[in-house]
């Protein structure tokens, strides 16, 4: 469970991205976190895996204070704490099952890694996670001869392979066309189903948040100004998110100030 008990958020610069956020998930839900940016969303993700600090409020993690970690701790904490991102972060000029086997023995020396020299119950671990999102048939390919969709379903099998038991993915499918990021956000459905792995998308596609989505965070300018069920989002809710449409600059108006 991630909970959210009054949380702040400021950076150093002085901007405030996280204004008193209280929120719980529970363990297999599957949360769309959507907003404008700059609203806040990769810096709520970015504080349950410690990539950022609070300033002040709790922050827990299956009922550990992840402000308190340190080092080692947070090292570890990490590990069960799944990360996805936009770029997919691979290794793309060696193979698919490479990338995944750095997850599954990140403790390995690094030559081995770059000989391959993996243990092979742990090759049996990779490959289960390749065959999870459908991508066994890759697992020796080099993952530059893969497209964005395989790329990210190879970040995703890496994710998997850790044994996370929450994954956040931060605008997964932003690069991706449409029809590809129905297959990647399918496989997301399938692991949270599947695994009751818990699951928090920032995605800036409102309709693949309501479609896939139990549960929509919105966000506006550091707070919380929705959360419900995806099925409950209207159309005055998502006004609400992301402003009434008086707020966005006109084309006509952009047109004049140029002139
Ligand atoms: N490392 C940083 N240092 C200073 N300010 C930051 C930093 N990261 C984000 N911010 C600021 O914090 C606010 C929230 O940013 P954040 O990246 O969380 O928004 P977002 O909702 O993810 O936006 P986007 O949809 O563009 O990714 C913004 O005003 C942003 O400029
Ligand atoms: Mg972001």
């Amino acid at each position: 469970m991630i909970e959210f008990i009054n949380v702040n958020k400021t950076y150093p610069n002085g901007v405030t991205a996280l204004n008193n956020i209280n929120l719980k998930i529970d363990q297999g839900e599957f949360v769309a976190i959507i907003g404008l940016s700059g609203a806040g969303k990769s810096t709520l993700i970015r504080c349950i895996n410690r990539m950022h600090d609070i300033n002040e409020g709790t922050l827990n993690v299956d009922d550990v204070d992840v402000s308190k970690l340190k080092g080692k701790q947070v090292r570890d904490y990490r590990r069960k704490i799944g990360m996805i991102f936009q770029s997919f972060n691979l290794v793309t000029r060696t193979s698919v099952i490479n990338n995944v086997l750095v997850s599954v023995v990140p403790e390995l020396s690094w030559w081995r890694k770059i000989l391959g020299l993996f243990p092979k119950d742990k090759k049996v671990i990779a490959l289960e996670a390749l065959d999870k999102v459908g991508i066994l048939d890759k697992a020796y390919n080099r993952v530059d001869q893969l497209s964005g969709g395989q790329q990210q379903r190879v970040a995703l099998a890496r994710t998997l392979a850790q044994n996370p038991s929450i994954i956040l993915a931060d605008e997964p499918v932003a690069s991706l066309d449409p029809v590809t990021a129905k297959v990647v956000m399918d496989d997301f459905k399938r692991i949270n189903k599947d695994l009751n792995m818990s699951i928090l998308i920032n995605i800036h596609h409102v309709e693949l948040a309501l479609e896939y989505a139990d549960r929509v965070i919105g966000i506006r300018k550091g707070e919380v100004v929705y959360d419900g069920k995806s099925s409950d989002v209207t159309q005055d809710v998502l006004d609400e998110i992301y402003g009434s449409i008086t707020e966005v600059p006109h084309m006509d108006d952009l047109e004049e100030a140029k002139v």
